[in-house]
């Protein structure tokens, strides 16, 4: 855990447009500063960046945040990494909130951890340049020397115990054990993992060495052997490739998800720079929000047998609770007998992209396996496809889509909606992204005066504040900023509230809310609407007050001081 009080200090001490412009040219505009999104592909800037309030929008698609926010998105980074980057460019030591003991199990447990990889790394590079099979083995499968120095390939030697040439302590080290790199046998006996076999190495988003894959370079059980999962390496989270292909990716608003390490070396060096590889492990929901993070667009490419549709039906599966209605999820499968490595050399990147014209998207994908065994033609059938379709349905996150799959599924079932809601509840999903179109009511007082605030924080702090009448979700979240900005006199912008409530309960709402304040914000004049405000807020504790009176009136004589307060508020404003 990060303490509260650092990320504060960090937004005080980074300025949003200095990150932001890090990554993206930005052109002033009146207050603001402009660019075109590099969150979608536009022609037109729409995407603002304000100063005042260290905080990022973009009118078009609705990406929105603080500087964090910004190099999460931007760079693929989560949370503690994005705080970790953003305070080591200010040279800002990052203080862990952790108990004495954790603190202790955690060094220990990743002590040197990096460190030994990365040598290892530099160990198994300088061992294919000296490799002669090893490089005719890569020249043989068409791997240039700069695509092989872009992913840093590598070799790992014959014999047991090459690693010691390059570690020293290697009877001793435990992070030469904890990483994986060797193994430990019952009799205490050490030796390399990886011997004689061309390494793939893996890195995380900051492009750091985390685990390798090693390919024998023949024949030879397994084909491949991966680094167990360890303290710094987990199967589920990460993706081969990711790293090298981040600026590709935003660049064709699209990541390419393949299942072997040659084949996204392949697919990049025949040009689909976009591509990336599960690592042996099935699509998990966390990849597909990675991925959903770095485009809107994923493209599943599975060999055309039936092990591929396998694979591509548990990564539609892991896919739906992590969907947005932006999102557009495509999935591909290859003429049976190739890969994506053996068929982009034979059709070239023109071909390959030209192939995902046959892709399916996953509506199509979803329908297309559950009925493949139904006769639709029978109540039976159709009954039995509404029960398969349900739980998979319910389970999407992206509200527009959950609806079209609905409708879809009628149409199948010949089931009219109504009937079709009586089986299968509509779900009350909410999405990561301000949607675009929403009936307009007009907001609540709460709501209103949460946009102000977060605009405004000092006015808040300043002011005589009647407490809220209102009880709904806004005046809560409104009770909730209040409160925090009145404590915390180190948040003084927009950007800085919506950190300090991130992973809140009520985060979604802000953000939400944080969207509608800078569209308003040009509008209106955010004192005197606060004023207004808050003079509505006293009519309606005064109302309450005159209210209860009344009510009291009608039960008990008045005291008289009781009849003094009622004439003084009735005196001061009015009675409906
Ligand atoms: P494939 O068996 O499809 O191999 O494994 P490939 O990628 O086409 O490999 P080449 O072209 O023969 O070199 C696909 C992926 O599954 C994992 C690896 O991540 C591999 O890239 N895998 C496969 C293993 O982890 N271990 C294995 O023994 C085999
Ligand atoms: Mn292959």
């Amino acid at each position: 855990m990060i303490p509260q009080s650092f990320i504060q200090e960090l937004l005080n001490r980074l300025d949003i447009v200095d990150v932001v412009e890090r990554y993206v040219p930005l052109k002033k505009a009146g207050a603001n500063y402009v660019a075109c999104c590099p969150f979608h592909n536009e022609k037109t800037p729409s995407f603002s960046v304000s100063p005042t309030k260290q905080f990022y929008h973009c009118f078009g698609c609705g990406a929105h945040g603080s500087a964090i926010s910004f190099v999460m998105e931007h760079q693929g980074l989560n949370f503690p990494e994005a705080v970790e980057e953003l305070a080591k460019s200010i040279g800002l030591p990052v203080p862990q909130e952790t108990t004495q003991r954790e603190q202790d199990i955690r060094a220990a447990q990743t002590a040197g951890l990096p460190e030994t990889m990365q040598q290892a790394l530099r160990y198994y590079r300088e061992q294919l340049k000296l490799s002669e099979p090893a490089i005719q083995y890569f020249k043989g499968r068409g791997v240039s020397g700069d695509i092989a120095a872009k992913f840093g390939l590598g070799y790992a030697p014959e014999g047991w115990q090459n690693l010691s040439a390059v570690f020293p302590d290697y009877a001793t080290s435990s992070a030469l054990v904890e990483t994986g790199l060797i193994i430990e046998n019952d009799e205490g006996r050490r030796y390399d993992r990886f011997r004689d076999r061309v390494m793939f190495p893996i890195l995380n988003a900051r492009g750091n060495v985390i685990g390798f894959g090693g390919r024998v370079l023949g024949a030879g059980e397994p084909k491949y052997l991966n680094s167990p999962e360890t303290s710094l390496f987990q199967k589920g989270q990460e993706l081969y490739g990711l790293f090298q292909a981040r600026n590709a990716i935003r660049v064709a608003a699209r990541v390419l998800v393949v299942e072997g390490y040659m084949d996204v070396v392949a697919l990049v060096q025949h040009g689909v720079e976009y591509a990336v590889a599960t690592l042996g492990t099935a699509t998990t929901p966390v990849h597909v929000q990675k991925l959903l993070r770095a485009a809107d667009e994923i493209i599943f490419c599975f060999d055309g047998d039936k092990a591929g549709r396998r694979a591509a039906w548990r990564a539609l599966e892991n896919s739906l609770g992590a969907l947005t209605d932006s999102a557009r999820l495509l999935f591909l499968f290859l003429p049976e007998g190739e890969d994506p490595d053996t068929y982009v050399r034979q059709v070239g990147k023109d071909g390959f992209e030209a192939s995902y014209r046959n892709a399916l998207t996953l509506s199509q994908f979803l329908f297309k396996e559950i009925t493949r065994e139904l006769n639709l033609t029978t109540d039976e059938g159709r009954a039995k496809l509404v029960q398969t379709a349900k739980p998979l349905i319910e389970k999407i996150a992206a509200p527009a889509l959950q609806m079209m799959l609905r409708k879809r599924l009628a149409e199948l079932t010949g089931l009219s909606a109504a009937e079709l809601t009586s089986l299968l509840p509509q779900a009350s999903a909410v999405p990561t992204r301000a949607p675009k179109a929403k009936p307009r009511r007009a907001p609540s007082l709460a709501r209103q005066l949460l946009r102000m605030v977060l605009l405004r924080p000092d006015l808040a702090r300043e002011a005589a504040m009647e407490p809220l009448e209102e009880e709904n979700i806004e005046a809560h979240a409104l009770r909730g900023v209040l409160d925090l900005i009145q404590h915390h006199p180190q948040i003084v912008t927009h950007a800085a509230i919506l950190e300090a409530r991130r992973g809140a309960p009520d985060e979604a709402l802000l953000a939400e809310v944080a969207g509608e304040a800078l569209a308003w914000d040009d509008a209106f004049d955010v004192p005197q609407e606060f004023n207004g405000a808050l003079e509505q807020l006293r009519a309606q504790a005064r109302q309450k007050r005159i209210d209860s009176l009344l009510a009291l009136a009608k039960t008990q004589a008045l005291s008289p001081e009781q009849k003094q307060a009622l004439t003084r508020e009735l005196a001061g404003g009015r009675v409906s």
